[in-house]
């Protein structure tokens, strides 16, 4: 477990391809403040921004570049000189600046976005690392539409990107189009066609476009990725990007069968998912793994019986390790007497079995009223039949 080989870097894209869509744009100062946030999670590498895309996002990056530390700080570029300086001034206070450069590489995307042939796509690339390798010893390419892209050429344009200096290979699936068999294959096939693939970190960056994007990051990692490129909630262009908070979970809980290790606090997973929340105003989904408000709460009468018996029975981690307080048993229609009794226990009665039926009967026709039946209207069943005794 403890095989360096086997440790998988997280790189937050939160503050930039999170940031870039529609519901979740931040001002300098809340980025800075959920920049701090992502160091104290544990993140390895920050994508604090795209300079070159606004005075704005140039702010935001030189104010976290200067102030957050315990993370890598990266940027975003084209392979443009104007970009890769825009980054390099950004990043000047940095301590462990990144400078991340993409160029399109699949047909469609050299045909209809660029209008680049193969050749001039592999030429930019190198100019792109070169130039950004002048500012920083920290380079990663992207291919973008890599998932798309001829796996031959694909592996062409990654080998110039590490000879020209590259030392992490991103590889994108920038419209959420593959599947955890095909990427798996892709990963281990560039591990073993790259020129100098030894000198590189695997990166994934996996779009949530089919739902996908925690499977495919995860068959990535078994492909030899050994960085994950996500999103805290998943936001992200479109359908968003692979959920932090998912990926982080699913490697703890089945480690045995990744054999992967991250160096994030997952206590945090929750305080920062709602950090995000709060700032961005985007409510996170009531069903959302581990971070959503149902991830830990049981309100079938056969599944709370289960949960005070044994609480493996119906969770698969504790809501404790991932930062929420504890499991919450909700009382509604489809609960029974044991939670029932259970929950009185907590707020102090203790019933006979008489008593029990009789406020169980005013609580099951009360929860066909309501969604939920809070603390509060128990002890008013349980007053109200003493009053009535
Ligand atoms: O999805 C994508 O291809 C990207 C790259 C710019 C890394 O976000
Ligand atoms: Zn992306």
């Amino acid at each position: 477990m403890n095989d360096p080989a086997a440790r998988v870097r997280i790189f937050d894209t939160s503050l930039r391809d999170g940031e870039q869509s529609p519901g979740c744009s931040m001002t300098s100062p809340q980025k800075l403040r959920f920049a701090h946030a992502l160091a104290e999670l544990g993140v390895d590498v920050i994508e604090a921004g795209f300079p070159a895309s606004s005075d704005a996002d140039r702010e935001a990056v030189r104010a976290i570049a200067r102030e957050v530390r315990g993370s890598t700080i990266a940027t975003l570029a084209r392979c443009h000189p104007g970009d890769i300086e825009a980054c390099a001034s950004a990043l000047e206070g940095a301590v462990h600046p990144r400078i991340h450069v993409f160029i399109s590489t699949s047909p469609l995307h050299r045909e209809h976005k660029l209008g680049l042939s193969r050749e001039q796509v592999i030429e930019r690339a190198v100019m792109g690392v070169e130039l950004a390798r002048r500012h920083a010893d920290d380079v990663e390419f992207s291919a973008e539409d890599a998932l798309r892209t001829e796996p031959e050429f694909l592996a062409e344009v990654c080998s110039a990107a590490v000879a020209a200096g590259a030392r992490t290979l991103n590889i994108p699936d920038t419209v959420g189009y593959t599947t955890p068999s095909e990427i798996r294959a892709l990963f281990e096939y560039l591990r073993a066609n790259v020129r100098d693939a030894a000198q590189a970190v695997f990166s994934a960056h996996c779009h949530n476009d089919l739902g996908l994007a925690v499977a495919n990051s995860l068959a990535a990692i078994e492909g030899g990725a050994r960085q994950v490129e996500c999103t805290i909630n998943g936001i992200g262009e479109r359908a968003g990007n692979c959920a932090l908070e998912e990926l982080i979970m699913a490697l703890r809980v089945r480690g045995e069968y990744y054999d992967a290790h991250t160096r994030i606090d997952a206590r945090r997973l929750v305080p920062t998912s709602r950090l995000l929340s709060r700032i961005t105003g985007m409510a996170v989904q009531r069903n959302k793994a581990v971070v959503g408000q149902n991830a830990f709460a049981h309100e079938s009468g056969i599944h709370q019986h289960g949960m005070l018996k044994h609480r493996g029975t119906y969770e698969i981690m504790r809501p404790e390790d991932v930062g929420w307080a504890q499991s919450q048993m909700v009382m509604g229609r489809h609960s029974g007497r044991a939670a029932l009794n259970d929950r009185l226990q907590a707020l102090g009665f203790n019933l006979d079995e008489s008593q029990l039926n009789s406020v169980f009967a005013g609580f099951k026709s009360l929860a066909e009223k309501k969604r939920e039946v809070f603390d509060a209207d128990l002890e008013a069943l349980v007053l109200g039949a003493d009053a009535r005794a």
